[in-house]
């Protein structure tokens, strides 16, 4: 069976750090043994353009492993030339780089690895959020100068206590940010999700549901937005949506960049409508050297908490969607069940509910 893998290249840092294990070079750590299994498994990271080495190989590969990091973008025309092509997993959490209706069409499945690393992601989220409330990179940034002046950076510093906070999805990473954010005594907790918490879940958290958007947004200090990027939510944080934010809020987005109009985002940070943005993904990966959001800032020139996109990419996570990966690899050559959380795209339809109302 022919399995193709696009991985980001790890160069230096991978041969040094075999624990990364998501780099073309440490192959998911299952190199030896698909090929034990006597598999043929092409790993690259040369992902544009149809003479790339992922569009060449794709036209025969029975499955197709992929990474929301640096995404192998598998458009409705790459899969309607796949011809081979049975199952695509992501090895991580967040499928929209694969156009999912034309799998839904073609009876391929997706498969992700669920769970593994939404607390490395809810971790990088609280980060970012007390990163931007309590101005921290420009403090330290001021410090590397070997400049010192306090009321210059304490003038934008403020406590996340007495702040509400909400989450735009509060699935299992919004969950997660919730319950991390609990014990900074937050004024209140919100979320904006079609799919309600589970009361139990709930229980401990006490936050409020808000069912209208631009509602939810209007009372929120910090936005934390959580949920998958699909056409309900593509350009969803737009110009006509930061009108109605409170004047000086934070955005912190580890989710996808196309949720946000990056223009929209870039004009509002510059105007101090919003005082801070942070997040680790981008509407291109890798993002353009040009890429606004690299270096806008607010009018007192901080608020950019911008990283490239490796929150969900920690060693320990690494560990966790290799095995992950490998167990889905497993099922499908043995003909098992795939764990049902798993499962994006089943067999010809939509498994999961987090894609949007389906
Ligand atoms: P999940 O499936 O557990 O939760 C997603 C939640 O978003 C669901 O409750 C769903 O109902 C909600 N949702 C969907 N559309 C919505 C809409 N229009 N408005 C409000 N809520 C909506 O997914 P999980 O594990 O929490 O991950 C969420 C996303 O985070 C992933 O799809 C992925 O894009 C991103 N992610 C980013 C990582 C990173 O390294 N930066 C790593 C892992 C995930």
């Amino acid at each position: 069976m022919k399995v193709l893998a696009v991985l980001y290249k790890g160069l230096e840092a991978a041969r040094q750090e075999p624990r990364l294990l998501g780099t073309v070079e440490n192959q998911l750590g299952i190199s030896s043994w698909l090929k034990s299994l006597g598999h043929e498994f092409i790993v690259t990271d040369d992902k544009e353009g149809p003479n790339s080495v992922f569009q060449k190989n794709l036209k025969d590969a029975e499955v197709v492993i992929t990474t929301p990091f640096h995404p192998g973008y598998l458009t409705r025309d790459l899969i309607e030339q796949a011809k081979n092509l049975k199952l695509c997993v992501t090895a991580g959490v967040g499928s929209d780089h694969i156009d999912l209706d034309a799998a839904v069409d073609h009876k391929i499945q997706v498969l992700e690895v669920t769970g593994s690393n939404v607390t490395s992601v809810a971790e990088h989220a609280v980060m970012s959020i007390l990163a931007l409330v309590r101005n921290f990179v420009p403090a330290h940034e001021m410090i590397e100068r070997g400049d010192w002046n306090v009321s210059e950076v304490a003038r934008n510093a403020f406590d996340l206590e007495n702040k509400v906070v909400g989450t735009l999805g509060a699935g299992r990473i919004g969950y997660r940010i919730l319950q991390r954010l609990k014990p900074f005594g937050c004024k209140e907790l919100l979320y904006y999700d079609y799919n309600p918490l589970p009361a139990e879940a709930n229980k401990d958290l006490g936050a409020r549901r808000v069912e209208d958007l631009k509602e939810f947004v209007s009372q929120l200090d910090v936005l934390t937005v959580n949920a998958p990027l699909h056409p309900g939510t593509k350009g969803l944080i737009n110009r006509d949506l930061l009108q109605h934010f409170k004047t000086g809020a934070w955005i912190v987005n580890t989710a996808r960049g196309a949720i946000c109009d990056k223009d929209a985002i870039a004009e509002a940070l510059k105007t101090g409508k919003i005082n801070g943005y942070s997040g680790d993904v981008w509407n291109v990966q890798p993002a353009p050297k040009d890429h606004i959001w690299r270096t806008m800032k607010n009018p007192l020139g901080g608020g950019n908490g911008m990283v490239p996109h490796y929150s969900g990419t920690t060693l320990d996570a690494q560990k966790r969607y290799a095995d992950g990966t490998r167990q889905i690899l497993q099922n499908h050559f043995e003909g098992k069940p795939q764990d049902p959380a798993n499962v994006i795209v089943g067999t010809g339809k939509y498994e999961t509910k987090s894609y949007g109302q389906r």
